[in-house]
């Protein structure tokens, strides 16, 4: 089974695949670490993605469609879910043609319904573990003892450099503009659910789980 995890900034994207990668053994395929992780490393893909996602603005599609190809044949026959990407119809469509050409299909595209309002303070409060990447909230979600990360007892947290208002409004601006076409695009191949991203961490998890389980 191979998905795509569809949303806003701030949805619950992230938090949701971590959940399946821990569950039920999907990979996470998230090109936003992916391009984090090169910007952190100083590589030219890095160098040049570094400016513009502080903007709030998307990388070309060329570079993210080749970083997925790589990205899909390094995990070999694995199952896989996407978490920020496609964004554009353009990747939408590269993405059915790289799956064709690797003999690979989507089993479903998840939809994290969720209002505007709400995701600029659960973006604005957030913070990862610097070590292991698990995710944490200033209010929804913080470790269970201070200090601490949860998952690997990790003592370092870090902020992302887009996670301020300024960012958050353009990132928002290209995700109607740009990735909410997406939703039309794959409730046309019938492969879309949708699910309440405003519902709390575990009742979001629990309408993932259903569908999963009736399929
Ligand atoms: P990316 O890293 O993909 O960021 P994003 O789409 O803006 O999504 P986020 O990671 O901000 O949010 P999320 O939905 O994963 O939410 P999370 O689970 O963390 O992309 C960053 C940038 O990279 C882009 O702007 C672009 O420049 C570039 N980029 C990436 N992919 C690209 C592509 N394909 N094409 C072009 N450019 C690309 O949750 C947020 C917070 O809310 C957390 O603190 C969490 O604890 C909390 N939370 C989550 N769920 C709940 C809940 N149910 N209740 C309460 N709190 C919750």
């Amino acid at each position: 089974m191979n998905l795509i995890i569809l949303g806003p900034p701030g949805a619950g994207k992230g938090t949701q695949a971590q959940s399946l990668e821990r569950d039920r053994g999907f990979i996470q395929l998230s090109t936003g670490d992916m391009l984090r992780a090169a910007v952190g490393e100083g590589t030219e893909v890095g160098q040049k993605a570094k400016a513009i996602m502080d903007r709030g603005e998307l990388v070309p599609d060329d570079v993210m469609v080749q970083i997925i190809s790589d990205k899909l044949d390094e995990i070999g026959d694995q199952q896989f879910i996407l978490d920020g990407f496609p964004r554009t119809q353009g990747q939408a469509e590269a993405l059915d043609t790289l799956l064709a050409q690797k003999k690979k299909a989507l089993s479903f595209v998840i939809e994290l319904k969720i209002d505007d309002a709400i995701l600029v303070e659960r973006v604005v409060g957030r913070f990862t573990c610097g070590n292991c990447g698990e995710g944490y909230h200033d209010t929804f979600k913080l470790p269970a003892q201070e200090g601490k990360c949860d998952r690997c007892g990790g003592t370092e947290f870090k902020r992302r450099s887009d996670d301020n208002e300024e960012a958050m409004r353009a990132r928002l601006v290209a995700y109607h503009g740009l990735t909410a076409p997406l939703i039309d695009y794959y409730a046309g191949k019938a492969i879309l659910k949708s699910v309440d991203g405003a519902a709390a961490f575990d009742a979001v998890t629990g309408q993932i789980a259903a569908i999963l389980d009736e399929n």
